[in-house]
């Protein structure tokens, strides 16, 4: 069995060895939690993108897209709370000088907690065998019912300290459990402080006359300060939507896990803006609608869970996570708010200007309501990417690894190959590339074995091979190979659009 460990290095390697992800800055060894997308990699963003772009604008009559810039008026992030508000607990180490999210250190002992449990359950497991009962072990054990108490205690004690900003308690809590720095091994901490995560700017030509500005931690803010001119100009009629794919920057004390936490990243956000008191039904509409779009990429409903929040944020009155099981576990992939109006009401009071909607059906003026369905498109591809990854045995003992991809994600939706370099094939397989290629991204390839090249494009996610042979210069037939079985079928070139569609 690989570790959770050794599968995310594999993952890692395999996006960087395939053109998917590259450390940024590699040259210069690196830039610690940012990333770039290579030639494979962006394709599979993009159509990330695409597919989440067309759900939320084409397939729902009343949502419209925006492309809001990156710099906006220092205001607005005060107006928000992110000036104020938008901290992480740090905490540094004297002995190695590094700097932990508190937060972090503690959830960490509680997952080091939970991975004795974990141990408990696989000794057990393999001392019964068959008749191994998991809920009666659980409920039983008198091991891990002490384990199990000593998470629920901590967990209640650190909720407390976390809500009630309590610096010095969570320092105290750190030094209690007795969590040392993974690199000095000491206890030496200094107190822990709070660290706003926006990156700030300055503007203007000469820095003394400049004001700071920020790089936006969340696209959505982009969305409220344009209310107005939305629903103005579209003439858009309450409940509507605003949807914006974009670069967001949060200067992430731990960033780590790969693409999953960065300093530079993208959301694909949409905010819903209701009637009020029309928003839990709109909260429980978008909470459904988004997990169907998760569904239809065709990963299992168990790879999903929801997280409710049961400490809301001041703005909200109802909120939960879409948390996907990625090599590490549950973790959030999209949050769904309920953020009343909390957000236009502080502009308008920011900005002084009115925002309000005249309802004609009510024939009433209010601040409309709003539901966010916030989703990460890294951690999407992150999803989609580790899901994918498989190593399979192969009846002839050798081994293959394949990205098995969703066939609208997949960077090629074909690849045309040419048995041979002769007898007329690489140029009747060109022809055919270059039939599908207004269809569907097609690559052509003639170098090495038809064997090397079956692996290559496995290892890329193509979910078809059409490989050109002697019979199809007597019979245009062609030998179509699936990727996920490996099994062929012989298609007319004729046919070879509308197969690929259907399939
Ligand atoms: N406007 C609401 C908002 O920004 P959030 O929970 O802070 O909410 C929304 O972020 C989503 O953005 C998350 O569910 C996650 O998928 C993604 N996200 C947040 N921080 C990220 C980071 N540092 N790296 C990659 N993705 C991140």
């Amino acid at each position: 069995m690989v570790s959770t460990e050794d599968f995310f290095k594999k993952i890692t390697s395999h996006a960087k060895e395939y053109g998917f992800v590259f450390p940024s800055s590699e040259l210069y060894d690196g830039l610690s939690a940012v990333y770039d997308y290579g030639p494979n990699g962006v394709e599979l963003k993009n159509n990330i993108k695409n597919y989440w772009w067309k759900f939320m604008t084409q397939m729902h009559e009343n949502i419209v897209g925006i492309d809001s810039a990156v710099f906006m008026h220092p205001k607005i992030w005060k107006a928000s709370g992110h000036v104020d508000a938008f901290n992480d607990p740090l905490i540094d180490n004297k002995d190695s000088k590094k700097r932990y999210r508190a937060d972090v250190l503690i959830e960490d002992h509680i997952a080091k907690i939970e991975e004795k449990i974990n141990k408990e359950v696989a000794k057990a497991q393999k001392r019964f065998g068959d008749g191994f009962n998991m809920e009666q072990f659980l409920a039983t054990s008198e091991r891990v019912k002490g384990y199990q108490a000593q998470i629920d205690d901590l967990r209640k004690r650190f909720a407390d300290l976390m809500n009630a900003n309590d610096l010095k308690g969570l320092k105290d809590l750190i030094i209690e459990l007795g969590i040392v720095c993974p690199i000095s091994g000491s206890r030496n901490w200094t107190d822990v402080r709070q660290f706003n995560l926006m990156f700030a700017t300055k503007m203007g030509s000469l820095s003394e006359e400049s004001d700071v500005i920020y790089l936006r931690p969340e696209t959505a803010q982009g969305i409220f300060v344009n209310y107005l001119n939305v629903q103005k100009t579209g003439r858009m009629k309450i409940p509507f939507g605003i949807a914006q794919i974009g670069k967001a920057f949060r200067n992430e004390i731990v960033a780590r896990q790969f693409i999953f936490r960065m300093r530079e990243f993208e959301q694909m956000e949409m905010e819903f803006f209701c009637r009020p008191g029309t928003e839990m039904q709109w909260f429980e509409y978008w909470k459904q609608e988004r997990l169907n779009w998760h569904l239809s990429l065709g990963i299992p409903k168990e790879k999903y869970r929801y997280h409710d929040h049961e400490k809301l944020a001041h703005y909200a009155n109802a909120a939960t996570d879409i948390e996907f099981e990625f090599p590490f576990g549950f973790k959030e992939l999209e949050g769904i708010h309920s953020r009343t109006d909390f957000d236009l009401k502080r502009h308008q009071e920011y900005s002084g200007k009115k925002i309000q909607y005249f309802d004609s059906e009510i024939n009433e003026s209010y601040t409309p309501y709003c539901v966010e369905t916030s989703i990460g498109l890294d951690r999407t591809f992150l999803a989609v990417f580790s899901y994918a990854y498989t190593e399979e045995k192969l009846e002839d003992g050798s081994q293959r690894v394949v990205l098995k991809l969703p066939k609208i994600l997949a960077p090629y939706r074909c690849a045309v190959l040419p048995l041979v370099n002769k007898d007329g094939l690489p140029e009747k397989a060109k022809q055919i590339c270059e039939d599908l290629r207004s269809s569907f991204r097609t690559h052509y390839e003639e170098k090495d074995t038809i064997g090397k090249r079956y692996r290559r494009h496995d290892a890329i996610g193509t979910p078809f091979c059409i490989t050109v042979d002697t019979q199809t210069m007597e019979d245009e037939s062609v030998t179509v190979r699936h990727r996920d079985t490996m099994q062929q079928e012989r298609i007319h070139i004729s046919q070879l659009k509308n197969y690929i569609i259907e399939q």
